[in-house]
């Protein structure tokens, strides 16, 4: 069987809770689909400079070298975030993996496993949100705090090259095409230079996909639309920061931060992947968190780094049935319906696994 090597990076707060389950739901397919997988822990994150000093340790670095794909949780906390950028968990660790392994095409799709999930009416939505992920005000050349002309003063820049923006560009234009065929190109190229540059660029990259209907929009309006008529969005492109707010809007809309998985890629098979959320310490270590968000980012592993579509989807099926039988986190429970536990939810997920890989 095919053998794969992955490192797992749970990282801080309820990271290591939604891990475990995911790590779990990919120990129990490869039981059934006759798949090889070696599961290698690495610290990131606040952890890691409790441990180490540094977000991101030579030995963390290292792990990632040497695998197939990364399992990453969360990173972060009130601790370690005001920590200068190269030591804090997010630029020093999170970011600086990205960015180091150029994992440039982040993707962030938001589905509505159960529309009744949205706080929205009559919400259905499938949307694909490409988010550029290592470029932009996240990696300004120029950041910086001081005091200029004896005021106080701090600044990021936005920074864009052409080909930053083509790359990432032609990766939403085949997904487009391979899915709904519509893109909406998000920018404040109204206002911004860089956003002007990406527009243009942008329409340059279409032009070689004419069957695509597209459409440029300026953030704050898309912001808007996003609520406004949610289920006309096929895939969305956008800058590093944009997408960051976006991929959190769609979050709300589909029912819950817990539910939206990511993959960060490049072109050839490597990938990360982590949940959109984040390490949310109001509920870290009491069982509440919604690993559902892990799980499906184990199964989008599985899709992108490990040509294994069939067993991803099963996943996927397994987190949509668990959650139609009402089986929820607190997050997702209403007052008709008692919360179960973390790892209770991963229960139920492993059991819908057995009993889809029994049938098939
Ligand atoms: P957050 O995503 O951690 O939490 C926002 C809200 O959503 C909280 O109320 C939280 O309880 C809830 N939530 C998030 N994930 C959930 C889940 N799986 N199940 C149930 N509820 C969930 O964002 P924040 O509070 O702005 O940031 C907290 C820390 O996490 C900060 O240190 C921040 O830097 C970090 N962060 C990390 C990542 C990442 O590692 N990818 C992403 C966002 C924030
Ligand atoms: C995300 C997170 C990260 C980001 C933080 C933790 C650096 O919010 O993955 O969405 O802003 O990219
Ligand atoms: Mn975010």
């Amino acid at each position: 069987p095919l053998h794969s090597r992955i490192g797992v990076l749970p990282g801080d707060g309820i990271g290591p809770e939604v891990t475990r389950e995911a790590v779990r739901v990919l120990e129990r397919v490869a039981k059934h689909a006759d798949l090889q997988l070696t599961f290698t822990e690495g610290m990131l994150g606040g952890c890691a400079i409790e441990q180490t000093g540094t977000p991101l340790p030579a030995e963390t670095w290292e792990l990632c070298k040497n695998s197939d794909a990364l399992l990453v949780g969360a990173v972060g906390g009130e601790k370690w975030d005001s920590l200068p950028a190269e030591k804090n968990p997010g630029l020093g660790g999170l970011l600086r993996l990205r960015r180091e392994l150029d994992l440039f095409a982040n993707l962030r799709p938001g589905l509505s496993y159960l529309p009744e999930l949205s706080p929205l009416r009559d919400v259905n939505i499938d949307i694909l949100l490409v988010r550029e992920a290592v470029g932009g005000l996240y990696f300004s050349p120029e950041r910086g705090r001081g005091v200029q002309d004896g005021v106080e003063t701090a600044w990021d820049t936005m920074h864009y090259t052409a080909e930053q923006v083509r790359r990432i560009g032609i990766v939403a234009c085949r997904l487009a095409s391979e899915r709904g065929g519509r893109l909406a190109s998000v920018d404040k190229a109204n206002v911004l230079e860089s956003s002007k540059l990406w527009r243009e660029v942008m329409r340059e990259v279409v032009a070689d996909f004419p069957h695509l209907e597209v459409e440029h929009l300026y953030v704050d309006n898309c912001a808007m639309q996003l609520v406004h008529r949610p289920n006309d969005f096929d895939v969305i492109v956008t800058e590093n920061l944009f997408g960051d707010v976006l991929s959190d809007e769609i979050a709300g809309i589909v029912g819950s931060l817990g539910l939206l998985p990511s993959g960060s890629l490049r072109t050839d098979k490597f990938g990360l992947y982590e949940p959109v959320h984040g390490a949310a310490p109001d509920i870290a270590g009491l069982g509440k968190a919604n690993p559902s968000a892990a799980i499906l980012s184990a199964a989008m592993l599985l899709r992108h780094s490990l040509d294994r579509p069939e067993d991803a989807a099963v996943i996927e099926q397994a987190v949509t049935t668990v959650l139609q039988r009402g089986i929820r986190t607190a997050d997702l429970a209403n007052g008709d319906i008692a919360p179960v536990s973390t790892s209770a939810f991963g229960d139920a997920v492993l059991a819908e696994l057995d009993d889809q890989y029994h049938a098939a």
